[in-house]
C-alpha cells in the first residue's frame, strides 16, 4: 500500500481536531437521540418547551450525528489516509485549518437554528440559506485541499480508499448545490426553486444520496484504508474494489425515487428507482465480501483485537442493510415498512451498525498514531464499547423490526364491511414495548461512547510517548 520513501512530515494536528470533534458530537448527537427516544415513549418530556419539542429535536438529532460526528470522523479519516497512502504532506495547513474551523461553525450553526425553528424542512437539508451557503464554501475548500494533496503524491497509482473518498467530496458538493437552490427571503429563510413533485424528487435524490455518499462512500473509503491496516493484511482483491467503485457510484444515483412510491411521482420513475435500488446489492455485497475476506487468514485476531472486531461487525451490519434496503425498495414490501419503525430501524441498521462502528473502529486505530502514543488507555473499555455497540444495535432494529411490521399489518387490517379493523391509538399502544427497547438499545450505544471518550480522555492523559511512531506528529503545525 505505501512505498519504502521517506515520511514526509504530515499534518496530524487537524486529524487530531476532527477526532477529537468526532467523539464530541458523537457524545452529543447520541444524547439527542436518546431524549427523542425517551420523548417517543413519555410525550410529556417535551416540557412544553418549542425548543425542546421533538419536531425541533429529529432533525437536530440527524444533522448532529451526520454532519457532526459522520462529517468529521470522514474529514479525520480523508485527511490521514490521503496523506499516508500518497506519501504527501496535506496541501495547504491554512486551508486544512480553515476546513476544521469551518465544520464545526456549521455544526453550530445548525445546533443554534434548528432548535429554534428555522428549518428548509428538506429531510437531512434542513439548514437555511446563509448556513448553506457557508457549508458549500467550507465543502469546496475540502475539495482543494484533498485533491490537490493527490496530485502532489509521491507514490505511482492512487490508492482506491482516495478515490472513495473523492467520489464522496464531488458528489457531496453537487447533491447539495442543487437541492439547496433557493430564493432567499432573510439570512434565515428561504424558498425552493422547485416545486411539486420535482421538489419532492430533486429532494430525495439529494436524500439517497444523501445516504449514498455521506453515509456509505466515504465509509468505504475508510474501510479500504482501515480493514487493511488493522488486519495487518492486503486487501483480498484490488480489482474487486475497483469493479465495486465504478458499479457503486453509477448505481447510486438512479434509486432515490424508491423513498417516493406510491406518490405524484410518474410510475416510470418509481419503478426505475426499484429497479436500480434492486441491482445495487451487488455492488454494495461485492465491497462487503471483499472487506470480509481481507481478513482470510487473519480470523483468529479477532479473538484478541476488539478494534478488529469493531470493523468487521460493521461490514456485517453493512451487508445487512444493504440487503434490507433492496428488499424494502420493492414496491409491495414498501407499501408495509413505508410510514412504520421499520424504516427507522434500517436507518439505524446503516447508522449505528455500520456507520458508528466503523467510524469507532477506525478512530481506536488513529488515536495512539495521531497523538503518539503506545496505544489506547484501556483494551478492557474497548471491549466492553464494542458490547455496548453491538447489543445496542441489535435492541435497536430489532425492535422497531417487531414494530414496524405490527404497525404496517395493523394500519391496512380492515373488517368485511371494509371499515379499519384497529384506530391509530390501538397501532400506537402495540407499538410502546418496542419505543422502550428502542430507548435501552440507544442507552446501550450511548454509554458505549462515553465509555470511548473516557478512554481517550486517559489516553492522551498518559504520558508515554511512543518513540516508534513517526516523529512528523512532533513536526504537525
Ligand atoms: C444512541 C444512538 C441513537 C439513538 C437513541 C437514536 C434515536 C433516534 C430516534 C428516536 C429517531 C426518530 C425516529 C422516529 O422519528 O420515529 C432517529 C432518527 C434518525 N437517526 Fe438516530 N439515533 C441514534 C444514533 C444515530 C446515528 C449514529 C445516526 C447516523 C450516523 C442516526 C441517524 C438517524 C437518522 C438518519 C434518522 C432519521 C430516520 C428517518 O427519517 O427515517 N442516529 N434516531
Ligand atoms: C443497497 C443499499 C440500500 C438500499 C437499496 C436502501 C433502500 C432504502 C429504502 C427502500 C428505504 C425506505 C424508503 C421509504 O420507504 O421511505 C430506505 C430508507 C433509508 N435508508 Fe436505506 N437503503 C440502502 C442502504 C442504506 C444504508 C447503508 C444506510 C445507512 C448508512 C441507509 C440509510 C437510510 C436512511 C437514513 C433512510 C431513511 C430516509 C428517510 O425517509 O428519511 N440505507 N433505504
Amino acid at each position: 500500500m505505501q512505498s519504502a520513501a521517506p515520511h514526509p512530515a504530515y499534518n496530524y494536528k487537524v486529524v487530531r481536531q476532527f477526532i477529537l470533534m468526532t467523539i464530541v458530537w458523537g457524545v452529543l448527537g447520541m444524547c439527542t437521540g436518546v431524549l427523542i427516544a425517551a420523548q417517543l415513549v413519555w410525550p410529556e418530556l417535551n416540557f412544553d418547551t418549542p425548543w425542546l419539542s421533538f419536531g425541533r429535536l429529529r432533525p437536530l438529532h440527524t444533522s448532529l450525528v451526520i454532519f457532526g460526528f459522520a462529517g468529521s470522523a470522514q474529514f479525520a479519516a480523508s485527511y490521514y489516509a490521503v496523506q499516508r497512502t500518497c506519501q504527501a504532506r496535506l496541501f495547504s495547513d491554512g486551508l486544512a485549518a480553515f476546513t476544521f474551523w469551518g465544520w464545526q461553525a456549521t455544526i453550530v450553526i445548525m445546533l443554534v437554528t434548528l432548535p429554534m425553528g428555522l428549518t428548509t424542512t428538506k429531510e437531512y437539508a434542513e439548514i437555511e440559506f446563509t448556513g448553506a451557503v457557508w457549508m458549500a464554501i467550507v465543502w469546496i475548500a475540502y475539495g482543494i485541499v484533498f485533491f490537490t494533496t493527490v496530485t502532489h503524491r509521491q507514490t505511482p497509482h492512487i490508492y482506491v480508499g482516495n478515490w472513495f473518498f473523492g467520489a464522496f467530496i464531488l458528489v457531496i458538493a453537487m447533491l447539495h448545490v442543487i437541492n439547496h437552490l433557493s430564493i432567499p427571503v432573510s439570512w434565515f429563510k428561504s424558498y425552493s426553486v422547485y416545486s411539486g413533485a420535482t421538489d419532492a424528487m430533486v429532494q430525495w435524490w439529494y436524500g439517497h444520496n444523501a445516504v449514498g455518499f455521506f453515509l456509505t462512500t466515504g465509509f468505504l473509503g475508510m474501510m479500504y484504508y482501515f480493514v487493511p491496516k488493522q488486519a495487518d493484511r492486503p486487501v483480498y482483491s484490488y480489482r474487486l474494489s475497483i469493479v465495486h467503485f465504478w458499479a457503486l457510484i453509477t448505481l447510486y444515483i438512479w434509486a432515490g425515487p424508491h423513498h417516493l412510491h406510491y406518490t405524484a411521482l410518474p410510475d416510470w420513475a418509481q419503478t426505475l428507482g426499484m429497479v436500480m435500488s434492486i441491482i445495487l446489492l451487488a455492488p454494495s455485497w461485492g465491497g462487503m465480501i471483499n472487506g470480509m475476506m481481507t481478513l482470510s487468514g487473519a480470523w483468529h485476531k479477532l479473538r484478541t483485537d476488539p478494534i478488529l472486531r469493531f470493523l468487521v461487525v460493521s461490514l456485517a451490519f453493512y451487508g445487512m442493510s444493504t440487503f434490507e434496503g433492496p428488499m424494502m425498495a420493492i414496491k409491495t414490501v414498501n407499501a408495509l415498512s413505508h410510514y412504520t419503525d421499520w424504516t427507522i430501524g434500517h436507518v439505524h441498521a446503516g447508522a449505528l451498525g455500520w456507520v458508528a462502528m466503523i467510524t469507532i473502529g477506525a478512530l481506536y486505530h488513529l488515536i495512539p498514531k495521531v497523538f503518539a502514543r503506545e496505544q489506547m488507555h484501556s483494551i478492557g473499555l474497548i471491549n466492553a464499547h464494542f458490547w455496548l455497540a453491538t447489543i445496542g444495535t441489535v435492541l435497536y432494529i430489532a425492535s422497531m423490526w417487531v414494530n414496524g411490521i405490527t404497525q404496517g399489518l395493523m394500519w391496512r387490517a380492515v373488517n368485511d364491511d371494509g371499515t379499519l379493523t384497529y384506530s391509530f391509538v390501538e397501532a400506537l399502544e402495540a407499538s410502546h414495548p418496542g419505543l422502550v427497547v428502542r430507548l435501552i438499545g440507544g442507552l446501550c450505544f450511548l454509554a458505549g461512547m462515553l465509555l470511548m471518550a473516557v478512554n481517550t480522555w486517559q489516553t492522551l492523559r498518559n504520558r508515554q510517548v511512543d518513540q516508534t511512531q513517526p516523529s512528523s506528529t512532533a513536526h504537525a503545525s
